[in-house]
């Protein structure tokens, strides 16, 4: 491809196998990914990520390197989100819809009840990266659908139009998704997940929480982030009473040195990127 066709259809260029990489906020989810590889090379990985080092070696992690500094923080907030999910699987949630689910691997890596029906929303180039890189096509298959969408756009109608039922109990999950959005989109989000909630469902969040204060240099971060053109545009101060105005009823809420006992990760403590309130939530729908 010349560069002047390269101009054309903008964002990065191809890589050397020919396949269109992740452009923008969607590149976030190969740092995710970056963050996963090395928690799941540590002997004492607290989650096992067969899939993520592809991702990595696919682009290179020279655009991401700056979300190393939150490889421990990921590496949590990962397993936290594992077990919730899991649990709501099999406390009954028979659907699982992860909102930007980036190179989230959980539908092939977890060990889901059967039955158990995993939605995957993410922006078009990103769900076709991912596949292309697994080998797979973005065709349902083995319990797990790839719904392309703009998630602050009218995504409710892609997912049933994939199969979702909103009358069955579902698990949400909105991790590293949020802060990049608005405020108002997240409002317009969660109202939306609200609308397509059976009772008993669940919902796993991530906000950036402006109280939280960081401990390691978080410079490369916002270079990286301003290189990409992907800011964080909203933070919340009240994760919980946001989600309790929307309907839910937070269930855990665990403050950053909760999640870092929680999960043995005491040592990492001295290293860790934030202190005090996390921005991590799961809750139920009670009606
Ligand atoms: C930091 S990554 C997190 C990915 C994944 N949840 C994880 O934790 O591994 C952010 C993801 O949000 C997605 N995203 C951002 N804005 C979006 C939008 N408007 N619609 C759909 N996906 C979006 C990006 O494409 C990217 O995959």
């Amino acid at each position: 491809m010349g560069e002047l066709d390269q101009a054309r259809l903008g964002g990065a260029p191809p890589h050397g196998d020919g396949r269109r990489l992740p452009e923008g906020v969607g590149l976030t989810a190969v740092g995710v990914a970056l963050a996963r590889a090395r928690e799941s090379a540590r002997d004492d990985r607290l989650f096992d990520d067969p899939y993520a080092k592809a991702f990595v070696d696919a682009v290179g992690d020279e655009t991401v390197a700056g979300m190393k500094i939150f490889g421990g923080y990921i590496a949590l907030r990962t397993a936290l989100f594992d077990d919730y999910l899991l649990a709501a699987a099999r406390g009954g949630c028979s659907q699982v819809v992860i909102l930007a689910a980036g190179l989230d691997t959980r539908a092939l890596r977890l060990d889901w009840p059967a039955g158990t029906r995993v939605f995957e929303i993410d922006l078009p180039d990103v769900l076709a990266f991912k596949y292309d890189v697994l080998g797979e096509s973005t065709e349902p298959t083995r319990g797990r659908t790839a719904v392309p969408a703009d998630l602050r756009e009218d995504w409710g109608a892609a997912l049933t139009a994939a199969g979702f039922s909103p009358q069955a109990p579902t698990a949400w999950l909105a991790e590293g998704l949020l802060p990049y959005l608005t405020e108002t989109d997240n409002d317009r989000l969660v109202d939306r997940v609200g609308e397509l909630s059976a009772l008993g469902s669940r919902f796993g969040i991530e906000v950036v929480n402006p109280t939280t204060t960081y401990r390691g240099d978080v410079s490369g971060f916002k270079r990286m982030q301003s290189s990409i053109n992907a800011p964080w545009r909203s933070t919340q101060p009240d994760p919980s009473g946001w989600l309790v105005r929307h309907g839910w009823r937070p269930a855990d809420a665990p403050t950053m040195e909760e999640l870092h006992l929680r999960y043995g990760r005491e040592a990492f403590l001295d290293e860790r990127t934030g202190t005090g309130a996390g921005g991590l939530v799961t809750a139920v729908r009670e009606g």
